[in-house]
């Protein structure tokens, strides 16, 4: 019977933070034993490029994304961890699928847009066809499953529309991939609760690797609501709804407390009795708790950067060569070989 693989990336552009954690990479180590199949994560350096960036930095956050990769739980001995430029076959895969993708359909790629529009001065072609490496990365190891967070979901469906177009120009090759979600796929920025929490938006974010003081910091100054000051009470449900800050906050609680939290605080939310600032506290405590484990797993990964590289460079040969008759399959079929 044929095995089905799992394939999923994350930028090398700075320290993961809780929206990667929820929306990808804790669903990941529960994956690794779960999965019936091979299970394959990558850092995504080639698309990293395409955002401004210090190419002195570059090695740096890769290394440091794979140990957080490590520490957070993900046990090399059931995932292939490989960085993306290590199977630069992706590359000449992209190249084939950009002959066959329609102009129109990036056009639509609401992650192209939102960037173009943060970085004004660099709207380059990398950033435009992004979706097109992206479909590469998972149809060259003829993924069936991809687990990423919201905001991936349009991207995987490009690749499906490009493992379709394939198909039907040069004879059935890809499977069409499918996007897997976690209960929570979208965790909101703290600056601005109706944007998604992201590495490069400052003030976005909390990473995972962040002291129990910068978490308390960051949470106290997340957006809640418009109006009550911050040290105020949360004003009871208006029309049983509340506002996107603080939804953000009860879905961070549902993530990091106890079921006993959730239900005091909700408790308490009803009849108007928790201030913003408590809740804040309770929340911070436990994602500082949480990430304890990692932050010392993390800390003595990289005081040992040759035991990460000797893991990513197994990852990038065995990438290399369970995709190398795709490859011959790919060139022969188009004409080139
Ligand atoms: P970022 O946008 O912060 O740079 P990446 O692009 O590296 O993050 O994303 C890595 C993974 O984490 C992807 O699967 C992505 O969908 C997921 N992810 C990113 N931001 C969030 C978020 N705010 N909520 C849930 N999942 C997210
Ligand atoms: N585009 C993804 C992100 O920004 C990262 C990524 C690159 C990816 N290639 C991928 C995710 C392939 C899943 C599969 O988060």
């Amino acid at each position: 019977m044929k095995k089905d693989i799992l394939v999923t990336g994350v930028q090398p552009t700075g320290p993961m933070h809780i929206g990667n954690y929820v929306g990808t990479v804790r669903n990941l180590v529960n994956l690794q034993n779960a999965f019936r199949g091979r299970c394959l994560v990558f850092v995504a350096d080639y698309h990293s490029l395409s955002e401004d960036y210090d190419p002195k930095k570059k090695q740096e956050q890769v290394l440091m994304l794979a140990a957080e990769l490590l520490a957070a739980g993900l046990d090399p001995k059931k995932v292939t961890l490989y960085v993306q430029s290590d199977v630069p076959e992706v590359t000449e895969l992209a190249w084939i699928f950009n002959t066959l993708t329609p102009i129109s359909f990036l056009e639509r790629m609401t992650q192209f847009k939102d960037k173009a529009e943060r970085q004004r001065s660099n709207i380059n072609v990398g950033l435009f066809d992004y979706p097109v490496l992206q479909a590469a990365d998972i149809l060259l190891p003829k993924a069936t499953t991809v687990p990423v967070g919201a905001d991936q979901v349009q991207h995987v469906e490009l690749s499906r529309d490009v493992a379709r177009f394939f198909n039907r120009k040069y004879g059935e090759t890809f499977p069409e991939p499918k996007a897997l979600l976690t209960e929570t796929p979208r965790v909101m920025s703290l600056a601005d609760p109706s944007k998604k929490m992201s590495k490069s938006v400052p003030g976005s974010f909390i990473s995972i690797c962040d002291s129990p003081e910068e978490i308390k910091k960051k949470m106290r100054s997340a957006v809640t609501d418009v109006g009550p000051k911050e040290e105020g009470m949360i004003p009871p449900f208006a029309n049983g709804r509340m506002s996107p800050g603080v939804t953000n906050l009860m879905t961070l609680l549902r993530e990091f407390g106890t079921s006993e939290d959730a239900r005091r605080v909700e408790a308490a939310y009803r009849d108007g009795s928790i201030r913003y600032v408590d809740l804040k506290d309770l929340i911070a405590a436990r994602i500082a708790e949480h990430f304890v484990d990692f932050r010392k797993k993390r800390a003595s990964l990289l005081k040992n950067p040759a035991k990460v590289r000797s893991v990513l460079k197994r990852g990038g040969s065995r990438v290399r060569t369970m995709t190398r008759a795709t490859m011959t399959e790919v060139r022969k079929k188009t004409g080139l070989r």
